[in-house]
């Protein structure tokens, strides 16, 4: 049937940890069935901050982003899942929380771009970039089954 698990980088922001939002927005990734296998608290380091927002160097908004990412802890993770990728972004919400369907987590728990509370990955290539920016190899706990794999591994599915 072609279905691939894939992995992402998602992190909630400092402001909804300094919120108190941490287990309400891990609990929107659980929820949908996503393997955690990365879970930390960090200091994001100007170091990491440039790293993960090269892309966005030079824009008009970039040291604004810089100072909001490394303002506070972030909760890093890595998860793993079916289309976890674009899955994990449509949990999101539009990058802007006042464009955002309402039940997303951005539309929920936000109400403006430069605090949008949460990040995921865009593509594979930024999902392991990402990953490495942030985890360490052997700091992944990928050896056991979440429900959704024992619910799924059946013949058909692979
Ligand atoms: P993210 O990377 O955080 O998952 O968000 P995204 O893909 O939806 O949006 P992206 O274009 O990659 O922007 C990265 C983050 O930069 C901030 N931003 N501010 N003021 C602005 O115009 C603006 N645009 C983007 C947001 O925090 C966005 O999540
Ligand atoms: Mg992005």
């Amino acid at each position: 049937m072609g279905h691939t698990e894939e992995r992402t980088f998602v992190a909630i922001k400092p402001d909804a940890v300094i919120r108190g939002l941490t287990s309400v927005i891990l609990k929107r990734f659980e929820d949908k069935g996503y393997k955690i296998i990365g879970l930390k608290m960090l200091m994001v380091t100007p170091e990491q901050a440039a790293k993960h927002y090269a892309e966005h160097y030079g824009k008009p908004f970039y040291d604004r982003l810089i100072r909001y990412i490394t303002s506070g802890p972030i909760v890093a993770m890595v998860l793993q899942g079916y289309g976890v990728i674009n899955g994990a972004r449509q949990l999101m919400g539009a990058t802007d929380p006042a464009e955002a369907q309402v039940g997303t987590i951005r539309a929920d728990f936000a109400q403006l771009k430069e605090y949008n509370v949460v990040h995921g990955s865009d593509c594979v290539e930024s999902a392991e970039r990402e990953i490495a920016i942030y985890f360490k190899p052997e700091e992944l706990c990928i050896d056991w089954k979440n429900m959704t794999e024992l619910v799924t591994e059946k013949e058909d599915l692979k």
